[in-house]
């Protein structure tokens, strides 16, 4: 049974969590054009607490704009906010914009909407699951190994390492965007809008990769979708987002 949370808190209580979302705010400022341009300061974010264990899966669901992509943004250290983030009970950084070296990847790294889009498609699929490894520095027989790995934990044989993305289904693109985020054994696997663009058939068979790396890695997954049937299927707990957060008259 999935445990839906109704009120702005999906907090468990007991040992450190994996994840631990405090009170997180934040807004957006921007400026309309001309010289006397006006600041505006649109807030997103209102107070959100979370709490994701040592491999959960939590679903994050709502409409578009409600400010799910701004939250998976504050947990990765990309942008400022107001309130605390905690990895396993130490506090994490707090201003955006740091350099992708002060960002904590061996906990959390992010897969995006269109694989299409963030995999040039000239690039050779063994490179680009070998690239993480080569900047920070692993040595060449350990990254052969854990790109051959890799590839069968993602479900693309070993002979995909010679393909260039371009010859790819956006399935199995979306396969070597998983692949690469995993390399680097993070803790924690934000899935943003992955299966938004795929057909309905391909994204239930991504939605089931998502369960077997689970289950065979023990990762945590924070999984965000509008699409709440595709949550529910996933997702132990889910919390639905409305105007920066959780919705407390959503019970669906
Ligand atoms: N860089 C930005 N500057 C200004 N406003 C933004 C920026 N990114 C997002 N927003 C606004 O913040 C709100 C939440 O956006 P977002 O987190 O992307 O929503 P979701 O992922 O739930 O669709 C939206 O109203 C959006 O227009
Ligand atoms: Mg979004």
């Amino acid at each position: 049974m999935t445990e839906l949370f109704t009120h702005n808190t999906a907090i468990t209580g007991g040992a450190d969590p994996l994840l631990s979302v405090r009170n997180v705010s934040n807004s957006y400022i921007s400026r309309s054009f001309g010289l006397f341009g006006k600041k505006e300061i649109k807030p997103v974010l209102d107070n959100v607490n979370l709490d994701i264990a040592e491999g959960e899966i939590f679903g994050l669901s709502g409409e578009s704009g409600c400010g799910k992509s701004t939250l998976a943004r504050c947990i990765l250290g990309l942008i400022d906010y107001e309130g605390e983030i905690f990895w396993s009970g130490q506090k994490g950084p707090q201003q955006g914009g740091q350099k992708q070296e002060q960002r904590p990847p061996a906990l959390v790294q992010m897969v995006f909407q269109d694989p299409g889009a963030s995999l040039s498609p000239s690039k050779k699929i063994g490179w680009l699951l070998e690239e993480p490894l080569v900047i920070h520095k692993r040595a060449p027989e350990e990254r052969s190994r854990k790109v051959d790995e890799m590839l069968v934990r993602v479900g693309l044989d070993p002979s995909y390492k010679t393909r260039r993305v371009g010859e790819l289904s956006g399935g199995q693109k979306q396969r070597v965007c998983i692949g690469r985020s995993l390399i680097l054994e993070p803790k924690l696997l934000i899935a943003d809008e992955a299966i938004s663009a795929l057909d309905v058939s391909v994204g239930a068979q991504i939605l089931n990769l998502f369960r077997e790396l689970h289950e065979s890695l023990g990762l945590a997954i924070l999984f965000i979708s509008h699409n709440m049937d595709a949550a529910e299927y996933l997702c132990d707990r889910i919390a639905v987002m409305k105007n920066g957060k959780f919705n407390p008259f959503s019970n669906k």
